[in-house]
């Protein structure tokens, strides 16, 4: 499936993806609703160590190339 990340940008939504879901970058840092960042599965390590670097970070941060 489409990555979170990939479907903005087939819609048009202003999300970057500097690296193009290569976990190299952490420019498609998303904050998902509560409800919602439950239901996923979890972050792999690789993610968590990028999204670390991401500005505004949250609880509930992802990164957008790696919700499908
Ligand atoms: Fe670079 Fe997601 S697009 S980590």
């Amino acid at each position: 499936g489409l990555s979170i990340m990939e479907i903005a940008h087939k819609y048009d939504v202003d999300l970057e993806g500097a690296c193009e879901g290569s976990l190299a970058c952490s420019t498609c840092h998303v904050i998902v609703e509560p409800d919602w960042y439950e239901k996923l599965l979890p972050a792999r390590e690789d993610e968590e160590d990028m999204l670390d670097l991401a500005w505004g970070l949250t609880k509930t941060s992802r990164l957008g190339c790696q919700i499908i």
